[in-house]
């Protein structure tokens, strides 16, 4: 049995006496204090805690010592220890207050700077035009209809007593689907769900039916080679002209406000008889600039009315066409363009505008629902 260690030489273990551990604290200590982040804390943490740590170092000096010496050594090591822990944790909370308080602030969002966001979609004018129109039909008691766009020609013009040699087949030029001879078009006018409807629905038949249409015109700024047309029908008994001219007064006082009238001159399509060319009186100067220089109204042209569509009172060869008795039931129908109603009605000067798809375009005429 060897008995205690009295070989034991002072200077072998010199890194545990007092001065050499308050060293190794005070080293820790300043370390910790000049740690700014937990990733320097953390390299701090390994350098003066760590295995090959002096502390840990002297730790292990320990037991090489003589029992009298370990009891002290020990306590003063385990001081020192304890005293870079206490460093360590203090730091690291004042660290992560540190921290979040940065955050806090440099993540704060300032609600009142512009959004760099994406726009989101608005409904278009056309749109919301369209459902207008048909709100204010479906008051009077009307229906919406609808029809293809993909169209039978028979459809889109024979039946609207536009026989094949027609003027008017080549007035309104027409997309075909496949061959000319296809029989296929796409429709160039609403006019084609009158026939859909009367065709479809018991009588009487009270119908509006806005609808897209194909020409094949260039686009510029009062043409586009699609666009849109409101077609309006009814068929009862005893129906007659003034019943139209109620109707449209009606709706240009809805569209364009109180006491906007309507007026008729005589024109002609196939599908009605008698027609007429629908103005509707000037809604900015209500016919005041006419023949007065010096008041030009730039809505229409100083003229006092607008051109807005054609109507008449439906052909009775149409209503044989698809079997309605024209000896007990008459009708009338009208057609508008729509695009033509917001460049008036909101002063829309160019149609590229409408088929261009810029958000900004529909955004200025406020988000609708
Ligand atoms: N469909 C005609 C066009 O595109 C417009 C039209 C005129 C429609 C008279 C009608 C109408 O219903 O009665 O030019």
């Amino acid at each position: 049995m060897s008995g205690p260690n009295t070989s034991f030489d002072p200077k072998q273990v010199s890194s545990l006496n007092a001065d050499a551990v308050a060293e190794m604290v005070a080293a820790a200590v300043a370390a910790i204090a000049g740690a700014n982040s937990l990733s320097e804390l953390k390299d701090v943490r390994l350098a003066h805690t760590g295995d090959r740590s002096p502390i840990a170092l002297a730790n292990r000096e320990i037991g090489a010592l003589p029992p009298a010496a370990k009891a002290d050594a020990g306590k003063r090591v385990g001081e020192a220890r304890g005293v870079v822990k206490q460093a360590l944790e203090a730091r690291e909370a004042e660290i992560e207050v540190e921290r979040d308080t940065r955050v806090l602030v440099e993540e704060t969002v300032d609600v009142t700077l512009p959004t760099d966001r994406q726009p989101l979609g608005a409904r278009h004018p056309l749109t919301t035009l369209m459902e207008r129109v048909a709100d204010v039909f479906i008051s009077m008691g009307y229906d919406i209809a609808e029809g293809p766009e993909v169209e039978a020609e028979w459809v889109n013009f024979d039946a609207l007593n536009v026989p094949p040699d027609h003027p008017a087949r080549t007035m309104q030029d027409t997309f075909f689907v496949a061959s000319p001879d296809s029989g296929v078009v796409l429709r160039t006018q609403t006019s084609p769900i009158q026939i859909r409807a009367m065709l479809d629905r018991e009588l009487p038949i009270y119908v509006v039916a806005p609808g897209r249409v194909f020409r094949t015109d260039e686009l510029d700024a009062t043409h586009t080679p699609v666009f849109h047309q409101v077609e309006g029908l009814a068929v009862d008994k005893g129906i007659t002209m003034g019943d139209l001219r109620g109707t449209l007064d009606h709706f240009a006082a809805s569209m364009f406000g109180d006491g906007i009238h309507t007026r008729m001159r005589p024109s002609y399509f196939p599908f009605t008889e008698p027609s007429a060319e629908v103005d509707l009186e000037c809604f900015i100067c209500r016919g005041a600039s006419v023949g007065d220089p010096d008041n030009h109204c730039r809505t229409c042209g100083s003229e006092g009315w607008i051109e807005w569509g054609g109507c008449g009172m439906v052909n009775p060869r149409v209503l044989q066409a698809v079997g309605i008795d024209s000896s007990v039931y008459r009708g009338f129908a009208f057609g508008m363009g729509v695009e033509r109603t917001l460049m008036f009605r909101n002063g829309v000067s160019d149609m590229r505008d409408m088929v261009e798809g810029d958000v900004r375009f529909s955004l200025a005429f406020g988000v609708e629902a």
